[in-house]
């Protein structure tokens, strides 16, 4: 498989070329997302899913998606009907030059949805699996035929919107894999991190679970509500976070010296902060609490029209910042 790309920004963008179409197995949240970004970047792609209305609902999420991408720009070429629907995995993996595979988040599926991809693929196709959790060694362990052509490529929901995927090899993954996976994803518009050791959660969401562990704990200790937390960083860091992340803002605010200042002047304090922090569990109390404070920082909310102005704003940031060099 080679993909080829040019700039992604504006409309008319060369299509992704490769020979062959994009497989997507498993079209729920995360596999809609991807068949949508496919499509916009002038690929084919067959599509697997065995639910009950699976093709229906995909066809309305790509339908959904279009316009959003269509004002990043699509490929020429780009058409939502070149979408197939096919019966089985092995059917949409057959032939293709990429498979990216987002069935349900449980081993035993996995193992047999990628025992199937890993068979019918061609051999020197990718084999990309969404997998939030599951590390790409363990999932190397379920393709008998070309484990060294699989890996972890980890999208962020809503999938065919944000930018990052973390690439992930596992011990047998070839180093040429990885290069043409951060190539096809690079051509799709999409910024992949590579994450250079198997870790659970890979990166970016053990990022999350630092922040959600302290929310948690912030709420269980009473210190915060649940709205509070989330207008703490929605209206704060969050939105220094979108343009730069977390360390360089750190090293902008200590101002002419820096990172080091910064860390000399506050490391000390951040210290404690971070001995400080909780380690709550998930009880059912907690549970209760948390659900019960996004239900009532959401009272009153056109659940429908947030979601719709989310990505309308995430639209307009990622096209601005495409435009802006300056970002690393
Ligand atoms: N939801 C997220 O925010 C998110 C983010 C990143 C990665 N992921 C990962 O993406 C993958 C999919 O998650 P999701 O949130 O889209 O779940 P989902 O439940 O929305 O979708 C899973 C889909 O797989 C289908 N499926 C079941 N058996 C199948 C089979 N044998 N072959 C093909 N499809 C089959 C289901 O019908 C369903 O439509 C998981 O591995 C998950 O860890 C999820």
């Amino acid at each position: 498989m080679s993909a080829g790309h040019a700039a992604g920004a504006g409309t008319g963008h060369a299509a992704v070329v490769g020979a062959g179409h994009a497989a997507v197995v498993g079209a729920g949240v995360i596999g809609g997302g991807w068949a949508a970004l496919f499509l916009a970047h002038g690929l084919d792609v067959v599509a697997h899913d065995p639910a009950d209305g699976a093709e229906e609902r995909l066809r309305e999420s790509v339908r959904r998606a279009w316009p959003a991408l269509a004002r990043l720009g699509l490929a020429e070429g780009a058409d939502p009907h070149r979408l197939r629907f096919t019966d089985s995995a092995a059917e949409a993996a057959d032939g293709a030059c990429f498979v990216q595979e987002s069935g349900p988040e449980q081993e035993d599926a996995k193992r047999r949805l990628l025992a199937e991809l890993d068979e019918a693929a061609p051999p020197s196709t990718p084999l990309a699996s969404s997998s939030s959790g599951l590390t790409p060694t363990t999932l190397q362990t379920m393709c008998a035929r070309r484990p060294e052509r699989v890996l972890v490529g980890h999208p962020f929901h809503p999938s065919h919107l944000i930018p990052l995927v973390e690439v992930v090899p596992g011990t047998r993954t070839e180093r040429s894999v990885v290069e043409e996976t951060v190539r096809f994803y690079t051509a799709l518009g999409k910024r992949p991190v590579l994450v250079r050791r198997e870790v659970p959660g890979h990166v970016t969401n053990r990022l999350q679970a630092a922040l959600w562990r302290e929310a948690y704990s912030l709420v269980e200790r009473g210190v915060a509500t649940v709205a509070d937390i989330d207008t703490a960083v929605s209206e704060g860091p969050g939105l220094r976070w979108a343009l730069l992340g977390p360390l360089v803002n750190q090293h902008l605010s200590g101002g002419a010296g820096g990172m080091a200042r910064t860390l000399d002047h506050l490391g000390p304090p951040a210290q404690r902060w971070m001995d400080d922090l909780g380690t709550p569990r998930l009880t059912p109390a907690l549970t209760e609490a948390l659900v019960r404070g996004v239900d009532e920082e959401l009272a009153g909310v056109d659940q429908e029209r947030m979601v719709a102005d989310r990505d309308e704003l995430l639209v307009r940031l990622i096209e601005e910042k495409r435009r802006r060099r300056s970002l690393p």
